[in-house]
C-alpha cells in the first residue's frame, strides 16, 4: 500500500483548494462494514441511553452517544457534551461544534459525516465543568466498545482531558502534543479543544500541524515517518 508524508498531504489540500475540489470521497470503510457497525453501534446506544452509573444521569436532557460514519477512518473524541448538545443529543452541534466542523470540511477537506465525532463523558456535567475521575471511570468502557467498532485508522483527542482520559494521566495538553501517542493499538494525535481556538484563536496554526500528521497517518503514512518528534 503506498503512503504519503504530512508535506504531500499539505501539496494535495493546495491543489485541491486551486481546483476547486470541496471534499476527498471514501474516507471510510465499505458501505457494507458501515452498515455492520451501525447495527453494533445502535445496540450500544440503545443498551446505555438510560445509564444512571454516575450523577450526571440525573441532570442529563440527553445521552450523547456520538455521530457519524460507523466505517470511518478518523475518530474524534471531545471531553463532554455542553449545553446544545444536551439538548440536541448530538456531539459538538454549538459554537465549538461549528470550529470542529470547519477544520473537519473546510480544513481537512472531508465531510463531517464521513468521520465520526463523540465524546469521553455521554452526559454533559452540570455548568460544563470539567469531568470527575469517577465519571469517565464509569463511561470510558462504552467509548472503548465504540473504538472497537468503528475501527478508526487514527483517533484525534481534542483536548487535554480527552486526553489523559485514554493515555497517561496527569500531563499537560504541551506534553501530549507533537507526538503519536497509542490507545491499545490505535494511533492517536492530542490537539487542542476546538473551545479553546475560539478562546484564542492564535491556536488555529498549531492546531493545524497536528491535522496534517493526523491526515498524514490516515492516509497511510507510518506514525513514525510522520516528522511527529
Ligand atoms: N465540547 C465537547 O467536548 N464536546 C461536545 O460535544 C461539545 C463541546
Amino acid at each position: 500500500m503506498k503512503s504519503v508524508t504530512k508535506k504531500q498531504i499539505l501539496g494535495l489540500l493546495e491543489e485541491l483548494e486551486e481546483e476547486g475540489v470541496d471534499y476527498i470521497e471514501n474516507f471510510c470503510s465499505s458501505p457494507e462494514t458501515s452498515v455492520n457497525k451501525a447495527e453494533m453501534l445502535e445496540n450500544l446506544f440503545q443498551k446505555n441511553r438510560t445509564c444512571m452509573k454516575c450523577r450526571l444521569g440525573e441532570t442529563r436532557k440527553n445521552y450523547v452517544f456520538g455521530e457519524g460514519n460507523p466505517g470511518a477512518q478518523i475518530l474524534f473524541i471531545g471531553e463532554a457534551p455542553g449545553r446544545d448538545e444536551d439538548l440536541i443529543g448530538k456531539p459538538f452541534v454549538g459554537r465549538a461544534g461549528k470550529l470542529l466542523n470547519d477544520i473537519i470540511e473546510k480544513g481537512m477537506k472531508i465531510k463531517r459525516e464521513d468521520v465520526y465525532i463523540c465524546n469521553i463523558l455521554k452526559c454533559r456535567p452540570p455548568e460544563n465543568r470539567d469531568p470527575l475521575p469517577d465519571e469517565v471511570d464509569m463511561c470510558i468502557e462504552t467509548l472503548i466498545t465504540q473504538i472497537n467498532i468503528i475501527d478508526p485508522k487514527i483517533i484525534c483527542a481534542l483536548g487535554r482531558h480527552a486526553a489523559s482520559a485514554l493515555l497517561k494521566k496527569g500531563q499537560k495538553l504541551s506534553d501530549y502534543r507533537g507526538k503519536v501517542h497509542y490507545f491499545r493499538s490505535y494511533p492517536v494525535i492530542v490537539t487542542y479543544h476546538p473551545s479553546a481556538l475560539l478562546r484564542n484563536p492564535n491556536l488555529k496554526k498549531p492546531t493545524w500541524e497536528d491535522i496534517k500528521i493526523l491526515l498524514s497517518i490516515a492516509q497511510g503514512c507510518p506514525p513514525e515517518e510522520t516528522g511527529a518528534w
